[in-house]
């Protein structure tokens, strides 16, 4: 069996075990800072492998020794938004989090691929591959499967569709200028606007954009964390069986999209490398005006980011 350990065992970190185990692709190593509390969850986990059938082993745990020799991390280590935050102001704080994670977690499992959700997530990416010292390719955040998948979300509770049959592609940084491609998107290789009116169509764009920060609102004490962590447990299964999916990911650019030296949402192909391919879709001139201005924030959070930590 496989090993994937994750990271933080708060909201997004224990519900990620509770979605891989469900796969059965993995034993799991959950960490936490918190004593006792990735135990509990963990031991609670185990005791429902019964119900629900599957051999999986779940450990939880504050060692990181405990960690040796996983095939994927996951990093969830840091502090989520509350109301009124954008995911920028946990910057300071999330990047010696999740820099330590990085440090520690490499020790034990040199060849690990990483899977990244802390925010602000394009930097976190950034940062664990400063501090892993690992090849971008297997250096990767979660942002764009979740992104989509709310798009998609709200497109079938439009439309009335089978989420089945919708595609839906948000590119860039993951914050609130992503870029959902309505062009791209499809319903069952259909347009969206043969579905729906412009007003609608536009309606949707800013509601995905703005996703993140409507469940911060609803909840008030945290974020997100059964879509993220969905996003994590197909991305993990997608690497662990090779599957070379092709899924949105923060990956880091060396000219793709016209842009260097950032990690930034773009369709990517998974398999047991890593980042095994980079897609590129052509673009019109108001995409690409569209995706800049999401790099734009990107640079400026990374250059932020060198400015607070030694890289
Ligand atoms: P949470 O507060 O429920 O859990 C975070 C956990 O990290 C806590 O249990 C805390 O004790 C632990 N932690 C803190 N420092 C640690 C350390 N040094 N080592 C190990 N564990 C440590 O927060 P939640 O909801 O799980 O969110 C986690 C992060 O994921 C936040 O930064 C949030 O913004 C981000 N997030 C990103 C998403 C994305 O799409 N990229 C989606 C949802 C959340
Ligand atoms: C989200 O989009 C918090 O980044 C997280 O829900």
């Amino acid at each position: 069996m496989a090993k994937i350990s994750v990271i933080g065992a708060g909201m997004t970190g224990s519900t990620t075990a509770h979605w891989l185990a469900e796969r059965e692709i993995a034993d799991i190593v959950l960490v936490d800072i918190m004593e006792g509390m990735p135990q509990g969850k963990a031991l609670d986990m185990t005791e429902a492998m019964p119900i629900i059938g599957k051999d999986v082993s779940i450990l939880g745990t504050n060692d990181y020794a405990d960690t040796k020799d996983s095939d994927i991390i996951v990093i969830t280590a840091g502090l989520p938004r509350k109301p009124g935050m954008s995911r920028e102001d946990l910057l300071v704080k999330n990047a010696n989090i999740v820099g330590s994670v990085a440090e520690e977690t490499i020790k034990y499992s040199p060849n690990a691929i990483y899977l990244i959700l802390t925010n602000p997530l394009d930097t976190m990416t950034y940062m664990t591959m400063k501090k892993t010292g690992l090849p971008a390719s297997k250096v990767i955040g979660q942002a764009g499967v979740l992104d989509s998948a709310r798009m998609s979300a709200f497109i079938a509770m439009e439309t009335g569709v089978s989420v089945t049959n919708i595609n839906c592609y948000v590119l860039g940084g993951h914050g609130d200028s992503m870029v959902p491609l309505t062009r791209h998107s499809n319903i069952a290789g259909v347009p969206l606007e043969k579905y729906m009116d412009a007003d609608k169509l536009e309606a949707i764009v800013t509601r995905t954009r703005k996703g993140g920060g409507e469940i911060v609102g609803l909840l008030k004490t945290g974020s997100a964390f059964y879509a993220p962590s969905a996003a994590i447990a197909q991305m993990a299964e997608a690497i662990l069986k090779d599957k070379k999916q092709i899924l949105p990911c923060a990956a880091y650019l060396n000219g793709e999209y016209g842009q260097e030296g950032i990690f930034f949402g773009v369709p990517v192909m998974l398999g047991k490398d890593g980042i095994e391919k980079i897609v590129e879709y052509e673009l019109n001139d108001d995409e690409k005006t569209a995706l800049q201005a999401s790099a734009d924030a990107v640079h400026a959070s990374v250059e932020t980011l060198k400015g607070l930590v030694e890289l």
